[in-house]
C-alpha cells in the first residue's frame, strides 16, 4: 500500500455511506445505481444490488458506457428528483459535471478513478485516491461497493469474491506474482474465509482444473496469446508439437494431470513463442502467477476462475447486454448464464477477428514520436476497442510509449479513445488519465481515467489535433520524468 495511506478514514467512508443508504431504505425513498460496463462496474453493481435487496429496498440499476451531460440527465430523469442516486465505477473523474447537473441533491459515488473538479457539498464520495490509496492498483469498485455493503449487513460478507472479480477484470493484480494486494488482499481474504474462494499459484490457464490442456488454452486471454488464443485447432497443434502427452486411457489430460516438468516445458514453448510475437519477456512471464478460484462455482464452467468470470461480465457489457452480466453478479445460474455463455463465445470471435484483422493491415498502428497509435477508425467496433488496446499494448516493443486507440462511434460523430500504458511507466510517473483528460477537454471531448489506462470521447473532426496534443504531452511528461531522474 502506498505510504501514508489512511485505511481508517477510508473504512470510516464506506461506514458512513452504508449507514445513509439504510436510512434511505428505512425511510421508504427508492434506490437509483448506475454503474460502468465493464467487469468492475458490472460487478460493484451486483455487489450493491444484492445488498440492496437484502436490505429489502426498492431499487433500479443501469448500466452506461461512459459518464458525460447525457447520463447524468438520464440518471436524474429516471429517479425523478425522489430516489437516493449511487453512481458505482463512475463520477469522481466529473465531478464538475455531475455538480452542475445535480445541483444540491444529494449523491453518493463510490468510485476508484482519479477524482477530477470540485464536488458539491451535498456529494458523499467514497474514493481510495482521496486517502492516499492507490485506485488503479489497491482497490476497485467493486471492492469499494463490498465494502459498503459488509457495512450494510455482516451476511454481505459473501459478496467477497465479486469484488475480487471486479478487481481482476480491471487489472489490478500488479503485486508479485500477478497477485491482488493493498485493500483488495482485505477482500481477498474475506473471500477465503467464507469459502468461496482459493488461491493458488500455477499456470494461468482458463479452466486448468477440468478442460482439456489445448481448450484451457485457447481460452485463456490474460495474457492474450496471439494465434492461439479464441483458436482451438492452433491450440492443439501448438501442443502436439511439445511431445506432452494430451491423452491418457483416451481421456483428455488436465493442466493439473501435468507433471512440474511438463508443466515447465509448457511454460517455456508458451514464453518463446508469445517473445517471438513480439511480446515483452514480463508480459510472457505473466502467464504464471496466482490463480483465483470460485471453489463455490461449478468446476466445468467460465465462472470458476475470476478471471474468466471478468471476463464473461466484460462480454455482456460490451456486446450490450448488461443486465445478463447483474443477474449473474446477482446469483442467477440459470436463464441469464446460459445466455451470457452464447455472448461471451461471440466476443470471444470478435476480439479474434479483430486482432487477425489487425494483423492483416500493420499500418493502423502507427509508432510517433512519443506514442503508438492506432486506427481503428470504423473498422473496428467502438465497443471492442477497449479490449483491443489492452490487448496490443502489451506487445508493443518501447514500453515508455502509451498506446493511444480509437475507433468511430459513428451515429454520434465522435471518437472513442481507449488509451494504455505499462504498469513500470505509470509508476514512474506517467499518468494517463490527466493527460487523456487535458487533451480531451481541449478538444471539445471530455476523458479521464487511471494513471496506467485512460479513455475519451472527441469529435472526429478533431482527431489529429488531439492525438498531436497527446504525442505532445507525453513528450513533456518523460521530459520532466527524466529530468527528476525517473
Ligand atoms: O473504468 P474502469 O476503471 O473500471 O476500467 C479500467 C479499464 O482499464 C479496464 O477495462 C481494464 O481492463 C483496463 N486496464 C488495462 N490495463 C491496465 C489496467 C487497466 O487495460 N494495466
Ligand atoms: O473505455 P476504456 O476501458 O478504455 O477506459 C479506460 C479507463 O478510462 C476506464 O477506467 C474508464 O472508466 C476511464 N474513462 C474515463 N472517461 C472517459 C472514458 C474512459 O474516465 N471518457
Amino acid at each position: 500500500m502506498v505510504a501514508g495511506a489512511r485505511i481508517n478514514d477510508f473504512m470510516d467512508g464506506a461506514r458512513a455511506a452504508a449507514e445513509e443508504i439504510l436510512e434511505n431504505i428505512s425511510g421508504g425513498r427508492k434506490v437509483l445505481v448506475v454503474s460502468h460496463m465493464d467487469a468492475d462496474g458490472i460487478s460493484a453493481a451486483g455487489i450493491i444490488g444484492k445488498a440492496l435487496l437484502r436490505a429489502e429496498a426498492d431499487f433500479c440499476i443501469r448500466i452506461e458506457r461512459w459518464m458525460d451531460e447525457r447520463t447524468i440527465g438520464e440518471a436524474l430523469h429516471y429517479s425523478g428528483g425522489e430516489a437516493l442516486l449511487i453512481f458505482t465505477d463512475m463520477g469522481s473523474g466529473y465531478l464538475d459535471i455531475l455538480r452542475v447537473r445535480a445541483g444540491d441533491r444529494r449523491v453518493i459515488v463510490l468510485d476508484h478513478h482519479q477524482p477530477i473538479g470540485t464536488p458539491s457539498e451535498s456529494f458523499m464520495q467514497v474514493n481510495p485516491h482521496l486517502f492516499g490509496i492507490d485506485g488503479s492498483r489497491d482497490i476497485s469498485s467493486a471492492g469499494i461497493s463490498y465494502l459498503v455493503a459488509k457495512f450494510m449487513g455482516k451476511d454481505n460478507v459473501d459478496l467477497a469474491y465479486l469484488a475480487v472479480v471486479g478487481a481482476l477484470g480491471d487489472l489490478q493484480d500488479k503485486y508479485e506474482g500477478r497477485a491482488l494486494g493493498g485493500v483488495n488482499e482485505i477482500i481477498v481474504k474475506d473471500a477465503v474465509e467464507t469459502g468461496y474462494l482459493s488461491v493458488e499459484t500455477d499456470l494461468l490457464f482458463f479452466g486448468r482444473e477440468t478442460r482439456p490442456i489445448h481448450k484451457a488454452l485457447a481460452y485463456t486471454t490474460s495474457p492474450y496469446i496471439p494465434g492461439i488464443s479464441g483458436e482451438e485447432d492452433k491450440s492443439l497443434a501448438f501442443l502436439s508439437g511439445l511431445n506432452i502427452e494430451l491423452k491418457r486411457n483416451d481421456r483428455w489430460r488436465a493442466l493439473r494431470d501435468l507433471s512440474q516438468d511438463e508443466k515447465r516445458r509448457l511454460f517455456s514453448a508458451l514464453h518463446d513463442y508469445l517473445v517471438s510475437k513480439g511480446f515483452r519477456s514480463e508480459v510472457a512471464m505473466s502467464l504464471l502467477g496466482t490463480v483465483y478460484i470460485l471453489a463455490k462455482e461449478e468446476p466445468w464452467t467460465p465462472l470458476r476462475d475470476a478471471r474468466e468470470f471478468a471476463l464473461l461480465l466484460n462480454a455482456t457489457g460490451r456486446m450490450g447486454t448488461t443486465g445478463l452480466g447483474v443477474a449473474i453478479c446477482m446469483g442467477d445460474r440459470g436463464r441469464s448464464y446460459e445466455d451470457a455463455l452464447r455472448v461471451l463465445e461471440n466476443y470471444r470471435q470478435i476480439i479474434t477477428k479483430y486482432l487477425r484483422w489487425l494483423n492483416e493491415n500493420p499500418e493502423r498502428i502507427e509508432e510517433w514520436e512519443n506514442i503508438y497509435v492506432l486506427h481503428g477508425e470504423k473498422d473496428i467496433d467502438e465497443k471492442a476497442i477497449s479490449t483491443i488496446s489492452t490487448i496490443i499494448s502489451m506487445s508493443l516493443p518501447r514500453v515508455e510509449k502509451p498506446l493511444i486507440a480509437y475507433s468511430l462511434v459513428s451515429d454520434e460523430g465522435t471518437i472513442k479513445i481507449s488509451a494504455r500504458t505499462t504498469d513500470s511507466t505509470a509508476r514512474m510517473g506517467l499518468n494517463l488519465g490527466e493527460i487523456i483528460r487535458i487533451a480531451a477537454e481541449r478538444c471539445s471531448g471530455i476523458g479521464g481515467g487511471h494513471d496506467i489506462a485512460a479513455g475519451a470521447q472527441v469529435p472526429y473532426n478533431q482527431r489529429n489535433l488531439f492525438l498531436k496534443y497527446v504525442n505532445s504531452l507525453v513528450g513533456e511528461y518523460m521530459a520532466r520524468i527524466k529530468k527528476d531522474g525517473g
